[in-house]
Protein backbone atom coordinates (compact mmCIF):
# COMPACT_ATOMS: atom_id res chain seq x y z
CA UNK A 1 0.00 0.00 0.00
CA UNK A 2 1.04 3.69 -0.12
CA UNK A 3 3.62 4.82 2.28
CA UNK A 4 5.17 7.72 3.27
CA UNK A 5 8.42 8.91 2.67
CA UNK A 6 11.30 8.05 4.86
CA UNK A 7 11.99 8.76 8.25
CA UNK A 8 13.88 12.23 8.93
CA UNK A 9 16.28 11.85 11.53
CA UNK A 10 15.45 14.99 13.22
CA UNK A 11 11.82 13.73 13.80
CA UNK A 12 13.42 9.99 16.35
CA UNK A 13 13.70 11.89 19.48
CA UNK A 14 10.25 12.83 19.38
CA UNK A 15 9.10 9.65 18.12
CA UNK A 16 11.33 7.78 20.84
CA UNK A 17 9.74 10.26 23.66
CA UNK A 18 6.18 9.79 22.18
CA UNK A 19 6.70 5.76 22.69
CA UNK A 20 8.23 6.44 26.51
CA UNK A 21 4.69 8.13 26.91
CA UNK A 22 2.83 5.61 25.82
CA UNK A 23 4.91 3.05 27.72
CA UNK A 24 4.22 5.41 30.61
CA UNK A 25 0.09 4.88 30.13
CA UNK A 26 0.36 8.65 28.44
CA UNK A 27 -1.62 9.51 25.61
CA UNK A 28 -0.36 10.60 22.44
CA UNK A 29 -1.91 12.08 18.96
CA UNK A 30 0.04 10.56 15.93
CA UNK A 31 -0.20 10.44 12.26
CA UNK A 32 -1.19 7.29 10.20
CA UNK A 33 -2.28 6.86 6.30
CA UNK A 34 -5.60 7.07 6.84
CA UNK A 35 -6.49 9.85 9.68
CA UNK A 36 -4.29 10.91 12.68
CA UNK A 37 -5.01 8.62 15.71
CA UNK A 38 -5.34 9.45 19.62
CA UNK A 39 -3.50 6.97 20.96
CA UNK A 40 -2.83 5.02 24.45
CA UNK A 41 -1.64 2.04 25.85
CA UNK A 42 -4.06 -0.62 25.18
CA UNK A 43 -3.86 -2.92 28.31
CA UNK A 44 -3.41 -0.13 30.34
CA UNK A 45 -7.15 1.23 31.41
CA UNK A 46 -6.84 3.65 33.01
CA UNK A 47 -4.83 5.12 30.08
CA UNK A 48 -7.88 3.61 27.48
CA UNK A 49 -10.29 5.98 29.46
CA UNK A 50 -8.22 9.39 28.99
CA UNK A 51 -8.68 8.64 24.71
CA UNK A 52 -12.63 8.63 25.93
CA UNK A 53 -12.00 11.85 27.90
CA UNK A 54 -10.14 13.77 25.30
CA UNK A 55 -12.25 12.80 22.79
CA UNK A 56 -16.13 13.31 24.59
CA UNK A 57 -16.21 9.34 23.06
CA UNK A 58 -19.27 7.46 24.17
CA UNK A 59 -17.86 4.61 26.26
CA UNK A 60 -19.47 1.92 24.44
CA UNK A 61 -18.08 2.25 21.44
CA UNK A 62 -14.84 0.60 20.99
CA UNK A 63 -11.45 1.60 19.91
CA UNK A 64 -8.62 0.33 17.26
CA UNK A 65 -5.72 -0.89 18.61
CA UNK A 66 -2.70 -0.75 16.71
CA UNK A 67 0.05 -3.27 16.33
CA UNK A 68 3.48 -3.39 14.21
CA UNK A 69 3.32 -6.90 13.02
CA UNK A 70 1.34 -10.01 12.44
CA UNK A 71 3.41 -11.72 15.25
CA UNK A 72 1.59 -9.35 17.76
CA UNK A 73 -1.94 -10.43 16.04
CA UNK A 74 -0.84 -13.65 17.13
CA UNK A 75 -0.25 -13.36 20.44
CA UNK A 76 -3.25 -10.62 21.10
CA UNK A 77 -5.36 -14.07 19.50
CA UNK A 78 -3.99 -16.41 22.12
CA UNK A 79 -1.66 -17.74 18.96
CA UNK A 80 -4.87 -18.75 16.92
CA UNK A 81 -6.06 -15.82 14.60
CA UNK A 82 -8.32 -16.54 11.87
CA UNK A 83 -7.09 -17.15 8.55
CA UNK A 84 -8.71 -14.54 6.64
CA UNK A 85 -7.11 -12.13 9.33
CA UNK A 86 -3.89 -13.02 8.32
CA UNK A 87 -3.89 -12.99 4.94
CA UNK A 88 -5.99 -10.01 5.08
CA UNK A 89 -2.97 -8.52 7.24
CA UNK A 90 -0.09 -10.12 4.79
CA UNK A 91 -1.97 -8.96 1.54
CA UNK A 92 -2.73 -5.25 2.82
CA UNK A 93 -0.99 -4.34 5.68
CA UNK A 94 0.87 -2.52 6.91
CA UNK A 95 -2.16 -0.10 5.08
CA UNK A 96 -5.32 0.82 5.52
CA UNK A 97 -7.20 -2.40 6.87
CA UNK A 98 -8.44 -3.44 10.23
CA UNK A 99 -9.22 -6.77 10.97
CA UNK A 100 -11.56 -7.89 13.68
CA UNK A 101 -10.64 -11.32 15.56
CA UNK A 102 -11.90 -12.34 18.97
CA UNK A 103 -8.93 -11.64 21.77
CA UNK A 104 -6.77 -13.72 24.74
CA UNK A 105 -8.00 -11.12 27.27
CA UNK A 106 -4.83 -8.94 27.28
CA UNK A 107 -6.74 -6.06 25.89
CA UNK A 108 -8.34 -3.58 28.31
CA UNK A 109 -12.33 -4.06 28.14
CA UNK A 110 -12.05 -0.26 28.14
CA UNK A 111 -10.44 -0.05 24.70
CA UNK A 112 -12.96 -3.54 23.94
CA UNK A 113 -16.08 -1.98 25.86
CA UNK A 114 -16.13 -5.65 27.07
CA UNK A 115 -16.66 -7.37 23.75
CA UNK A 116 -15.29 -11.05 22.81
CA UNK A 117 -13.37 -9.29 20.07
CA UNK A 118 -11.26 -6.75 18.98
CA UNK A 119 -10.61 -4.46 15.88
CA UNK A 120 -6.31 -4.73 15.52
CA UNK A 121 -4.57 -2.54 12.40
CA UNK A 122 -0.84 -2.52 11.11
CA UNK A 123 -0.70 1.30 9.89
CA UNK A 124 1.69 2.18 6.90
CA UNK A 125 2.33 5.85 8.20
CA UNK A 126 6.11 5.52 8.80
CA UNK A 127 5.81 7.48 11.72
CA UNK A 128 3.05 5.45 13.25
CA UNK A 129 4.88 2.37 12.39
CA UNK A 130 8.34 3.57 13.99
CA UNK A 131 6.39 4.39 17.13
CA UNK A 132 4.75 1.54 17.22
CA UNK A 133 8.10 -0.47 16.65
CA UNK A 134 9.91 1.60 19.49
CA UNK A 135 6.97 1.20 21.79
CA UNK A 136 6.43 -2.37 21.29
CA UNK A 137 3.08 -2.79 22.85
CA UNK A 138 -0.38 -2.40 21.39
CA UNK A 139 -1.76 1.57 20.99
CA UNK A 140 -5.40 1.84 20.93
CA UNK A 141 -5.81 4.91 18.81
CA UNK A 142 -9.45 5.90 17.22
CA UNK A 143 -9.57 9.08 14.69
CA UNK A 144 -8.04 12.23 17.04
CA UNK A 145 -11.38 14.11 16.53
CA UNK A 146 -13.65 15.72 19.15
CA UNK A 147 -16.68 12.96 18.64
CA UNK A 148 -19.01 13.77 16.26
CA UNK A 149 -16.86 15.87 14.04
CA UNK A 150 -15.02 15.37 10.74
CA UNK A 151 -11.76 13.07 11.07
CA UNK A 152 -8.26 15.10 11.31
CA UNK A 153 -6.12 14.38 8.26
CA UNK A 154 -3.42 17.01 8.99
CA UNK A 155 -1.67 18.14 12.02
CA UNK A 156 -2.92 21.39 12.04
CA UNK A 157 -6.78 19.64 12.41
CA UNK A 158 -4.79 17.27 14.62
CA UNK A 159 -3.90 19.91 17.21
CA UNK A 160 -7.14 22.12 16.42
CA UNK A 161 -8.91 18.73 17.57
CA UNK A 162 -6.59 17.88 20.95
CA UNK A 163 -4.38 20.64 22.27
CA UNK A 164 -4.12 20.75 25.89
CA UNK A 165 -6.20 17.22 25.84
CA UNK A 166 -3.10 15.10 25.15
CA UNK A 167 0.34 14.43 26.49
CA UNK A 168 2.09 14.95 22.88
CA UNK A 169 1.10 15.14 19.17
CA UNK A 170 3.39 13.88 16.17
CA UNK A 171 3.19 15.56 12.93
CA UNK A 172 3.41 13.03 9.79
CA UNK A 173 2.00 15.65 7.42
CA UNK A 174 -0.89 15.25 5.64
CA UNK A 175 -2.66 11.67 5.39
CA UNK A 176 -2.15 9.60 2.19
CA UNK A 177 -5.63 8.31 2.35
CA UNK A 178 -7.55 10.62 3.93
CA UNK A 179 -10.52 8.41 5.08
CA UNK A 180 -10.63 5.54 8.02
CA UNK A 181 -9.13 2.11 7.30
CA UNK A 182 -11.85 -0.70 6.03
CA UNK A 183 -13.14 -2.56 8.69
CA UNK A 184 -13.08 -6.49 8.08
CA UNK A 185 -14.99 -8.74 9.97
CA UNK A 186 -12.83 -11.75 10.48
CA UNK A 187 -15.17 -14.04 13.08
CA UNK A 188 -17.50 -14.93 10.54
CA UNK A 189 -17.69 -16.63 7.21
CA UNK A 190 -17.97 -14.93 4.71
CA UNK A 191 -16.05 -12.13 5.75
CA UNK A 192 -17.65 -8.87 6.29
CA UNK A 193 -16.90 -5.07 5.86
CA UNK A 194 -18.28 -3.27 8.77
CA UNK A 195 -16.96 0.04 7.50
CA UNK A 196 -15.82 0.76 3.75
CA UNK A 197 -12.18 2.71 3.83
CA UNK A 198 -9.33 2.28 1.96
CA UNK A 199 -8.87 -1.40 0.90
CA UNK A 200 -11.98 -1.33 -1.32
CA UNK A 201 -14.35 -4.65 -1.80
CA UNK A 202 -13.14 -4.53 -5.30
CA UNK A 203 -9.53 -5.19 -3.77
CA UNK A 204 -10.72 -7.65 -1.35
CA UNK A 205 -13.04 -9.78 -4.04
CA UNK A 206 -9.89 -9.62 -6.46
CA UNK A 207 -7.67 -11.30 -3.46
CA UNK A 208 -10.53 -13.90 -3.18
CA UNK A 209 -11.95 -12.97 -0.08
CA UNK A 210 -15.31 -14.06 0.16
CA UNK A 211 -17.06 -10.75 1.52
CA UNK A 212 -20.92 -9.75 1.56
CA UNK A 213 -21.16 -7.14 -0.87
CA UNK A 214 -21.75 -3.70 0.30
CA UNK A 215 -25.09 -1.94 -1.08
CA UNK A 216 -24.70 0.81 -2.85
CA UNK A 217 -24.49 4.49 -0.82
CA UNK A 218 -26.98 6.86 -0.28
CA UNK A 219 -30.32 5.22 -0.83
CA UNK A 220 -33.03 5.75 1.91
CA UNK A 221 -34.13 3.55 4.61
CA UNK A 222 -36.03 3.39 7.40
CA UNK A 223 -34.12 4.61 10.66
CA UNK A 224 -32.76 1.96 13.03
CA UNK A 225 -35.02 2.70 16.37
CA UNK A 226 -33.30 4.57 19.25
CA UNK A 227 -30.40 5.62 16.69
CA UNK A 228 -29.26 9.28 16.54
CA UNK A 229 -27.74 9.28 12.66
CA UNK A 230 -29.17 12.06 10.75
CA UNK A 231 -31.56 11.86 7.96
CA UNK A 232 -32.37 8.29 7.77
CA UNK A 233 -29.93 7.99 5.19
CA UNK A 234 -27.86 4.68 5.25
CA UNK A 235 -24.42 5.07 3.19
CA UNK A 236 -23.96 1.39 3.47
CA UNK A 237 -25.80 -1.90 3.38
CA UNK A 238 -24.58 -5.15 3.49
CA UNK A 239 -26.88 -7.21 0.75
CA UNK A 240 -28.80 -9.56 3.46
CA UNK A 241 -29.38 -7.15 6.20
CA UNK A 242 -30.87 -5.61 9.29
CA UNK A 243 -27.97 -2.69 9.42
CA UNK A 244 -27.02 -2.98 12.85
CA UNK A 245 -26.19 -6.33 13.07
CA UNK A 246 -23.86 -5.83 10.35
CA UNK A 247 -21.98 -2.24 11.54
CA UNK A 248 -18.87 -1.50 13.80
CA UNK A 249 -20.73 -0.27 16.95
CA UNK A 250 -19.56 3.36 16.58
CA UNK A 251 -21.56 3.72 13.31
CA UNK A 252 -24.82 4.19 14.61
CA UNK A 253 -23.55 7.48 16.05
CA UNK A 254 -23.45 11.07 14.59
CA UNK A 255 -20.10 11.54 12.63
CA UNK A 256 -18.30 13.70 11.08
CA UNK A 257 -20.02 16.88 10.93
CA UNK A 258 -18.27 19.87 10.11
CA UNK A 259 -19.40 23.78 11.70
CA UNK A 260 -21.23 23.93 8.33
CA UNK A 261 -24.47 22.14 7.57
CA UNK A 262 -23.82 19.41 4.79
CA UNK A 263 -26.05 18.94 1.87
CA UNK A 264 -25.60 16.18 -0.51
CA UNK A 265 -26.13 16.02 -3.87
CA UNK A 266 -25.91 13.31 -6.69
CA UNK A 267 -23.59 13.78 -9.56
CA UNK A 268 -25.43 14.99 -12.15
CA UNK A 269 -28.14 16.52 -10.04
CA UNK A 270 -30.66 16.44 -13.53
CA UNK A 271 -33.52 18.08 -10.54
CA UNK A 272 -30.77 21.29 -10.33
CA UNK A 273 -31.30 21.69 -6.40
CA UNK A 274 -28.08 22.78 -6.59
CA UNK A 275 -28.70 25.81 -8.28
CA UNK A 276 -31.54 26.25 -6.90
CA UNK A 277 -29.88 26.36 -3.12
CA UNK A 278 -27.55 28.37 -4.13
CA UNK A 279 -29.71 30.98 -5.45
CA UNK A 280 -31.49 30.96 -2.66
CA UNK A 281 -28.35 31.32 -0.45
CA UNK A 282 -26.69 34.52 0.69
CA UNK A 283 -23.49 35.05 -1.05
CA UNK A 284 -19.94 33.98 0.00
CA UNK A 285 -21.60 31.77 2.29
CA UNK A 286 -21.65 28.40 0.25
CA UNK A 287 -18.77 25.49 -0.15
CA UNK A 288 -18.91 23.28 -2.83
CA UNK A 289 -16.71 19.97 -3.41
CA UNK A 290 -16.94 17.13 -5.94
CA UNK A 291 -14.95 15.60 -8.50
CA UNK A 292 -14.09 17.98 -11.34
CA UNK A 293 -16.56 16.50 -13.85
CA UNK A 294 -19.47 16.33 -11.68
CA UNK A 295 -18.70 20.24 -10.41
CA UNK A 296 -18.57 21.21 -14.14
CA UNK A 297 -21.59 19.34 -15.09
CA UNK A 298 -23.92 21.26 -12.40
CA UNK A 299 -23.71 24.27 -14.50
CA UNK A 300 -24.01 26.70 -12.41
CA UNK A 301 -26.12 30.21 -13.18
CA UNK A 302 -23.93 33.30 -12.06
CA UNK A 303 -26.59 34.00 -9.54
CA UNK A 304 -25.48 30.60 -7.96
CA UNK A 305 -21.97 30.86 -8.35
CA UNK A 306 -22.03 34.06 -6.16
CA UNK A 307 -23.37 31.68 -3.14
CA UNK A 308 -19.87 30.31 -3.67
CA UNK A 309 -17.03 31.39 -0.85
CA UNK A 310 -14.73 28.06 -1.97
CA UNK A 311 -15.02 25.05 -4.43
CA UNK A 312 -12.66 22.38 -4.04
CA UNK A 313 -12.70 20.17 -7.18
CA UNK A 314 -11.11 16.49 -7.26
CA UNK A 315 -9.29 14.51 -10.12
CA UNK A 316 -9.98 10.84 -8.99
CA UNK A 317 -11.70 9.70 -6.07
CA UNK A 318 -8.65 9.11 -4.62
CA UNK A 319 -8.38 12.85 -4.31
CA UNK A 320 -11.40 13.26 -3.12
CA UNK A 321 -11.29 10.71 -0.25
CA UNK A 322 -7.95 12.50 0.88
CA UNK A 323 -9.30 15.79 0.42
CA UNK A 324 -12.64 15.77 1.86
CA UNK A 325 -12.07 15.82 5.63
CA UNK A 326 -9.23 19.34 5.30
CA UNK A 327 -12.18 20.82 3.17
CA UNK A 328 -14.76 20.92 6.05
CA UNK A 329 -12.10 21.64 7.71
CA UNK A 330 -11.17 24.49 5.42
CA UNK A 331 -14.65 25.77 4.27
CA UNK A 332 -15.07 25.52 8.39
CA UNK A 333 -11.87 28.49 9.38
CA UNK A 334 -13.27 30.34 5.80
CA UNK A 335 -16.57 30.68 7.58
CA UNK A 336 -19.25 29.03 5.26
CA UNK A 337 -22.50 28.37 6.84
CA UNK A 338 -22.91 25.64 4.16
CA UNK A 339 -21.12 22.97 2.36
CA UNK A 340 -22.89 20.96 -0.85
CA UNK A 341 -20.80 18.13 -1.30
CA UNK A 342 -21.45 16.13 -4.40
CA UNK A 343 -21.38 12.43 -4.02
CA UNK A 344 -19.08 10.47 -6.01
CA UNK A 345 -19.73 6.96 -7.62
CA UNK A 346 -20.05 4.26 -5.05
CA UNK A 347 -16.84 2.09 -6.81
CA UNK A 348 -13.76 1.61 -5.35
CA UNK A 349 -12.52 4.33 -2.98
CA UNK A 350 -15.50 6.31 -3.69
CA UNK A 351 -17.98 3.79 -1.70
CA UNK A 352 -16.26 5.22 1.74
CA UNK A 353 -16.20 8.82 0.80
CA UNK A 354 -20.01 8.05 -0.21
CA UNK A 355 -20.48 6.42 3.63
CA UNK A 356 -18.65 9.18 5.29
CA UNK A 357 -20.71 11.85 3.68
CA UNK A 358 -23.55 10.19 4.08
CA UNK A 359 -23.29 10.57 8.05
CA UNK A 360 -21.99 14.15 7.98
CA UNK A 361 -24.92 15.31 5.57
CA UNK A 362 -27.93 14.49 3.97
CA UNK A 363 -29.85 14.83 0.99
CA UNK A 364 -30.33 18.13 -0.40
O1 LIG B 1 -8.07 4.30 10.01
C1 LIG B 1 -8.50 4.07 11.13
O2 LIG B 1 -9.07 3.00 11.39
C2 LIG B 1 -8.31 5.14 12.21
C3 LIG B 1 -6.82 5.32 12.47
C4 LIG B 1 -6.53 6.25 13.61
O3 LIG B 1 -6.21 4.08 12.64
N1 LIG B 1 -9.01 4.79 13.41
C5 LIG B 1 -10.36 4.86 13.51
O4 LIG B 1 -10.86 4.62 14.78
O5 LIG B 1 -11.08 5.13 12.58
P1 LIG B 1 -12.34 5.04 15.22
O6 LIG B 1 -12.44 4.78 16.66
O7 LIG B 1 -12.62 6.41 14.80
O8 LIG B 1 -13.23 3.99 14.53
C6 LIG B 1 -13.22 2.69 15.04
C7 LIG B 1 -14.41 1.94 14.58
C8 LIG B 1 -15.63 2.31 15.39
O9 LIG B 1 -16.75 2.46 14.52
C9 LIG B 1 -15.80 1.10 16.29
O10 LIG B 1 -17.13 0.89 16.63
C10 LIG B 1 -15.25 -0.02 15.43
O11 LIG B 1 -14.15 0.56 14.81
N2 LIG B 1 -14.79 -1.16 16.22
C11 LIG B 1 -13.87 -1.18 17.19
N3 LIG B 1 -13.77 -2.40 17.75
C12 LIG B 1 -14.65 -3.19 17.10
C13 LIG B 1 -15.02 -4.57 17.20
N4 LIG B 1 -14.49 -5.38 18.10
N5 LIG B 1 -15.96 -5.03 16.35
C14 LIG B 1 -16.51 -4.22 15.42
N6 LIG B 1 -16.19 -2.90 15.27
C15 LIG B 1 -15.29 -2.39 16.10
MG1 LIG C 1 -13.61 8.05 14.22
Amino acid sequence: MDQHGPLQREQLPDIKEAARLLREGGVVVFPTETVYGVGADARNSDACRRIYEAKGRPADNPLIVHIASISQLRELTGGNPPEAAVRALELFAPGPITVVVRHNGSISPVATTGLETVAVRIPSHTVALALLEEAAIPVAAPSANRSGRPSPTTHPMALGAMEGRVDAILDGGPCSVGVESTILDCTTTPQRILRPGGVTLEMLLAAGFDVAALRNSGEKRPEPAGESMKGGEAPTETADSSLSEYRAPGSRYRHYTPEAVVHLLEEGDSEGRGNGFLEGAEPRTVGLLGTASAIDSLALSVAAKAALLETVSFESLEAYARGMFSSFYAFDQAGCRAIIAILPPAEGVGVAVRDRLSRAGSAL
